[in-house]
């Protein structure tokens, strides 16, 4: 690697605000990864946040659909959210806690809200697999807040990690990731900064959802997504009280065909995941 790059910190190279959208029945969301301004960040091939604490806009959930192919990562920030799925899984996720679903060969599934009222909010992440992978036995890894480390940094920084390993040794509960990613829940009081060597080879962005903060120079507002350049580290500076996702993949630099909830190599892949679903073979 470049020398350059080995020690430089990773610059913005593109600043990317959602756009509102509604999926599943009604559930109005901000699509941040998957929609026209960036369709994907291999590995991530959708980024949707949710917020409300309005009923309506959450009530109706995700009616049971199908995946095959990749991995859906459900991070609740506030609220409940009860999953069920066609092969007897079922439990809720808290707020706080996560749901890591590696959908493999194919799963039926439902996400419903498990509240009638009150504030609804977090993310959906999807993870792409390696072809070699994308038909393997769907598999859950959940755990709730209490199984999630918070790494306590000078100035009252704090380092949710629900995924991966920091450079000062926290590691986050989900595991043996066929797709290597860390997923970061960092908070950072107004003035203070964040520091984190992430390996150059991975893809990186940071989606702020409280106040704003800066890297290289460059704000970034809440509700704003930013893919990060080359290097390997990465510094954030908050301007303001401020709360983010920091989250970094390995690239698989396959051919991606999508096609709804599935995603293969090849769209003959997806055909067959229709003619699958279709013929009860999930
Ligand atoms: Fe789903």
């Amino acid at each position: 690697m470049d020398q350059k790059v080995a020690n430089s910190i990773r610059p913005v190279a593109q600043l990317v605000r959602g756009h509102e959208t509604a999926d599943g029945d009604g559930v109005r969301l901000t699509r941040v990864i998957g929609g026209p301004a960036l369709p994907m960040l291999d590995p991530f091939l959708l980024l949707d946040e949710f917020r409300s604490d309005d009923p309506d806009d959450y009530i109706g959930g995700f009616p049971p659909h199908p995946h095959r192919g990749f991995e859906t990562v459900t991070y609740l920030l506030h609220g409940r959210m009860r999953h069920g799925d066609n092969a007897g899984h079922s439990g809720v996720i808290e707020h706080g806690g996560v749901q890591w679903m590696t959908a493999g060969r194919g799963i039926v599934h439902s996400e419903m809200p498990e509240q009638e009222d009150g504030l609804l909010a977090g993310f959906q992440l999807w993870v792409n697999l390696p072809a070699a992978d994308k038909m393997m036995a769907p598999r859950y890894q959940e755990f709730g807040v209490a199984a999630i480390p918070v790494e306590r940094r000078e100035g009252g920084v704090e380092v949710r990690v629900v995924a991966g390993t920091t450079a000062s040794g926290t590691q986050g509960p989900v595991r043996e990731l066929i797709t290597p990613v860390s997923y970061f829940d960092v908070t950072l009081p107004a003035g203070t900064a964040f520091e984190e060597a992430l390996a150059a080879e991975r893809n990186v962005f940071v989606f702020v959802f409280e106040g704003r903060v800066h890297i290289q120079g460059q704000s970034i507002e809440a509700f704003s997504l930013a893919v990060l350049g080359p290097g390997a580290q990465v510094r954030i500076e908050a301007d303001d009280d401020s709360r983010l996702l920091l989250v970094s993949g390995r690239p698989l630099g396959e051919p991606v065909a999508r096609g709804g909830p599935f995603v293969m190599n090849t769209e003959a892949e997806v055909r067959q995941a229709y003619n699958d679903y279709r013929a009860g073979r999930f």
